[in-house]
């Protein structure tokens, strides 16, 4: 397989660049990324001798650029991890960027696919499960691949639109897309604006970690390796046309993976500073993953062992300390944009 990965030096990018080169050492692997704020080349600084892996700087929506290292590198598999994915900066005037890569740069992808369809064998398109909008705090209702769109942030009607012109092209243009929506990742490489990491490098200076209105919104964890495997298995044995939902039924309030991390970290619940909620602040997510496990597909980490890959993920990033220096060091404007 000659694979192109885009937004391959993002957080789930990375994780899933990690993942395949390790299981196919024989693939070939494209790294095409932006590198917005999010990117990180310091994620892949292992493979850059590895001569099955090639990293080039472009931008989903340059029609030119990306077509040309289709055609060079030989490409025949798609994934498509490339977005701007952070709600907040969506909510706090970045909504533009939204359009124009997610649904811009996937509508750009899509073009490409349809004009070189004899070489082209399958584009998996990555989404999530906020284009479902919420669900009841107390129901037990979880989102299934049918379940209708109703993303309530300017991110998740970006990726609702993404996955819609996907559609709209396998139906008019009959293309091998596969549309995928998963619920919050965890793991390491995630770029410290999100819960898990942002936390931890709080509390290692001794700084107030702010939880959202009451806490109890849930959201439905997984971990970044077995969403990799579960695109792993799309990839190769998915059906064109089809979407898959990928979730670990691993729901957690807010407020308990906090007090999971205080606990870590030695930390007590003097440490939590209630904020004003987000707008338009999701309550629930649940995702219903049947049907690509009767494929198949086990998530390693699951409720029973949540414990285990939160303790391994929180340490990593205490671990690492000079991947968060050079972030912080790096990045700073980008971070103190998006803490609100
Ligand atoms: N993080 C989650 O919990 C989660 C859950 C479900 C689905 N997803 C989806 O998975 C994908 C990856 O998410 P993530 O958390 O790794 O995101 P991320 O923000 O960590 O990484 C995004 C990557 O895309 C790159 N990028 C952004 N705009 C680009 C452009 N125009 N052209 C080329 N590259 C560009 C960035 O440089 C970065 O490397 C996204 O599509 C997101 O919607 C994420």
């Amino acid at each position: 397989m000659n694979l192109l990965v885009t937004g391959g030096a993002g957080f789930i990018g990375s994780n899933f660049i990690h993942y395949m080169i390790k299981k196919y050492p024989n693939y070939k692997i494209i790294n095409y990324d932006k590198l917005t704020y999010a990117g990180n080349l310091d994620n892949l600084k292992d493979l850059e001798d590895n001569s099955n892996y090639k990293f080039v700087k472009g931008d989903i929506c340059d029609y030119e650029l990306l077509e040309n290292t289709i055609k060079t590198e030989n490409i025949d598999y798609i994934i498509a991890f490339a977005a701007e994915s952070h709600v907040d900066r969506s909510i706090h005037g970045f909504a533009k960027d939204f359009i124009i890569t997610n649904v811009l740069g996937t509508q750009t992808i899509l073009e490409i696919v349809k004009n070189n369809k004899e070489q082209i064998k399958r584009l998996v398109h990555v989404s999530t499960d906020e284009v479902y909008g919420s669900l009841e705090l107390d129901g037990k209702d979880r989102f299934t691949e049918s379940s209708n769109f109703k993303p309530n942030s300017p991110y998740a009607a970006s990726k609702a639109s993404s996955d819609l012109f996907c559609r709209a092209y396998v139906k008019t243009f009959h293309l091998p897309v596969i549309v995928t929506h998963c619920s919050n990742n965890y793991g390491p490489y995630q770029f410290p604006e999100k819960m898990i990491p942002f936390f931890v490098l709080k509390l290692l200076k001794n700084e107030k970690i702010p939880v959202y209105g009451d806490g109890l919104n849930v959201r439905d964890w997984i971990h970044a390796i077995d969403h990799s495997n579960a695109l792993d298995l799309l990839l190769h044995k998915g059906v064109d046309g089809e979407t898959y939902n990928i979730g670990s039924d691993n729901e957690i309030k807010n407020i308990d993976i906090t007090k999971a991390i205080l606990e870590l970290m030695g930390k007590d619940e003097n440490s939590i500073e209630y904020v004003k909620d987000r707008p338009g602040h999701d309550r629930k997510y649940a995702i219903d993953s049947s049907k690509i496990k009767s494929m198949g597909w086990k998530p390693i980490y699951t409720k029973e062992n949540f414990k285990e890959g939160l303790k391994e993920t929180v340490e990593w990033y205490i671990n690492n300390k000079e991947w968060v220096e050079n972030i912080e060091k790096n990045k700073e404007n980008e971070l103190n944009k998006c803490v609100k």
